[in-house]
């Protein structure tokens, strides 16, 4: 099985260079979460001590670009740990760029979903009636371009805006630019939909007391599964704000709009495979009802075939033993 998996993936032209491992750094002195016990290991998180040699059995296996997602202990109203010098993404950072540096590409997470008290990835204020709070895309800009540079301060090779915040790809460019950061690349996270195949990951990497953030509805800024003009329509703002490279996420109900982008679209394209498409077919294989390794093949293997150039995937140190190169 080995070589039919192995040639699978090769005729679909993936390489261990297409492949991202997401690392979820954490600052709690890891108790075993939730998912360890549930072997869903790839989504273990990793305290700060450990994540040099953690990095190092990612890099054993060929791979060589990773992206970061920091869990804080705290939150509060400006979710200021997550732009502070010694915030735990930018300690992270530091330390694996030191130890490793040209090895590895370092892509951060720009965002302030695990940082601020709400869990939205927006700002949120008061309406001047004093009753509905609403996300103020424009004040958040300048925090994500905050944190965006104190990640590159840090060591960081590619910033990866998540929030959805309109503006926030021109924000951050002017800012890197404006202190002489010309070189760092933007990964935009610009397709992505409100999904409860983010559950997994927001049970990992928000602490411990926002147990019933899971299901926080972010359906106004997060785009809605019918819509792939605005999917077209987000790429193309994207671009223009001078975005690197383009990430879709979730993935395998969205090989569609991958393969539209990929067609009208000529920018490298990442398709982020999440969370919950990694525990769905963790439980149903743990349970016998799928065949763990078949699925894993073939979920990543359609994801390159329409249209991805990169994968980032929790599945990534799985696959990486199928590839040569
Ligand atoms: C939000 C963010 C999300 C994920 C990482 N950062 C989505 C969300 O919470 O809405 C999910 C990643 C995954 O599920 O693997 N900035
Ligand atoms: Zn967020």
């Amino acid at each position: 099985m080995i070589e039919y998996y192995a040639h699978l993936l090769r005729r679909v032209g993936l390489s261990k260079n297409d492949l991202i491992c997401p690392l979820i750094v954490s600052e709690l002195n890891s108790s075993p979460s939730f998912f360890e016990g549930n072997n869903l290991f790839a989504m273990a998180k990793i305290a700060e001590r450990d994540v040099v040699q953690h990095v190092q059995k990612i890099i054993d296996q060929g791979i060589s670009s990773i992206i970061v997602f920091g869990n804080p202990d705290m939150r509060d109203f400006g979710a200021s740990s997550a732009f502070h010098n010694d915030g735990i993404v930018q300690n992270s950072t530091r330390k694996i760029k030191k130890e490793f540096g040209r090895l590895v590409t370092i892509i951060t997470d720009v965002c302030i979903c695990q940082y601020n008290i709400t869990g939205h990835c927006g700002l949120q204020f008061k309406n001047s009636n004093g009753t509905k709070d609403t996300i103020d895309n424009d004040s958040t800009l300048d925090l994500l371009s905050k944190i965006a540079i104190s990640q590159v301060e840090s060591g960081a090779d590619i910033v990866a805006p998540s929030s959805m915040m309109d503006g926030q790809v021109g924000g951050i460019r002017s800012a890197l630019n404006g202190r002489g950061f010309r070189n760092v690349k933007i990964m935009a996270y610009s397709v992505k939909h409100a999904s409860s195949l983010y559950f997994p990951f927001r049970m990992t990497a928000y602490s411990k007391q926002f147990v019933d953030l899971p299901a926080i509805n972010k359906s106004t800024y997060q785009l809605g599964y019918g819509n792939p003009r605005q999917a077209f329509r987000e790429v193309e703002a994207d671009i223009q704000e001078g975005a690197d490279m383009i990430t879709i996420k979730p993935s395998l109900a969205y090989l569609d709009i991958v393969s539209m982008i990929r067609d009208n679209f000529d920018i490298p394209l990442v398709v982020h495979n999440v969370s919950g498409e990694y525990a769905m077919i963790k439980a149903a294989a743990k349970n016998g009802w799928i065949d763990e390794e078949e699925w894993k093949v073939n979920s990543i293997a359609a994801i390159k075939r329409a249209g991805a150039d990169s994968i980032i995937s929790y599945f990534t140190m799985d696959l990486a033993k199928y590839l040569e190169d």
